[in-house]
């Protein structure tokens, strides 16, 4: 961990210094019941904090809302962006929901050493997006930033924000070694696994050939939403893997860069 922050001069910035930084979405499937508001899923939850603990390498962390987050986006009808005036209850509503869960993923990984910083999305997104000198800070001083699916206000305008959205936006910047979805099921299919007995499982595919469309269940946008984020953070890092959240072990060996049970999308 020394050694890899040895390199303190802005001027050293970037490829070099953060050549070695892995994104982590983390999502709101695992975490929480996602059709129960406000409803954690604490075994998971303590489960991949004990691997992030483990984890000696520095990571961006990315975590989705789940039930803190898109069942009273959708009730209130804020999946579609818009004018904030005369929805500010509801908006904060959703706002406090999600840093709810937040604190509770920071206290978790806290208890098990894990260096997290917990940047509130809406308070380092502003009008001309998020703020990455300081999530550059955190990084360079050897601390994780912490992240996750939020709502952000901009030009008097609010809007969804999902981890995955977020992630493509750390990944133009930070262009990681590595980025992993954890999520409730193995990885990607040919179809929604959960509806299809028989979807076919993807161990490894080109991005160019997927056309998965789900039902979008959620605010934003499900698989369908995460498939297409991923297609543009392709350019931007060596690997991308979809990963089954539940399963701490293959969280530890896909961090680890070791072979595991898992989608990588080319
Ligand atoms: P997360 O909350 O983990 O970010 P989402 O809930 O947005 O993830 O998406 C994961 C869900 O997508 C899975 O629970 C699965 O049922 C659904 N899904 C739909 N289509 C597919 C597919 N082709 N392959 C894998 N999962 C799919
Ligand atoms: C959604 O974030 C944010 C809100 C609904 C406020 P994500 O899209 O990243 O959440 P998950 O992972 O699907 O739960």
């Amino acid at each position: 961990m020394q050694g890899y922050y040895q390199f303190i001069s802005k001027d050293l910035f970037n490829r070099e210094l953060f050549k070695d930084v892995k994104i982590l979405k983390i999502g709101g499937s695992v975490i929480t019941n996602k059709d129960k508001y406000r409803s954690v899923n604490r075994e998971a939850i303590v489960n991949i904090a004990k691997v992030l603990g483990d984890f000696p390498e520095p990571l961006i962390l990315v975590h989705g809302a789940g039930s803190f987050g898109h069942n009273k986006s959708l009730e209130f009808g804020l999946d579609m962006p818009g004018k904030v005036r005369g929805k500010e209850i509801e908006i904060s509503t959703v706002i406090n929901d999600v840093l709810s869960l937040n604190s509770i993923i920071s206290d978790a990984l806290a208890a098990e050493g894990f260096r997290g910083v917990s940047l509130p999305t809406h308070a380092i997104y502003g009008n001309n997006g998020p703020d990455l000198d300081i999530i550059e800070e955190m990084l360079r001083n050897t601390f994780s930033p912490i992240m996750y699916g939020d709502i952000i206000i901009q030009n008097g305008n609010y809007r969804i924000i999902s981890g995955d959205e977020i992630i493509l936006d750390m990944a133009r910047k930070f262009r990681p070694e590595e980025i992993i979805f954890a999520t409730d099921v193995d990885g990607l299919y040919s179809s929604d696994p959960k509806e299809y007995s028989n979807a076919k499982f993807y161990r490894d595919v080109k991005a160019s050939e997927l056309n998965i469309k789900d039902k979008g269940k959620d605010a934003t946008g499900s698989m369908t939403g995460k498939v297409e984020k991923i297609k543009l953070m392709l350019p931007f890092t060596r690997k991308v893997m979809i990963v089954n959240g539940m399963f701490p072990e293959r969280l530890r060996k896909a961090l680890n860069d070791e072979d595991t049970i898992g989608t990588v999308v080319h």
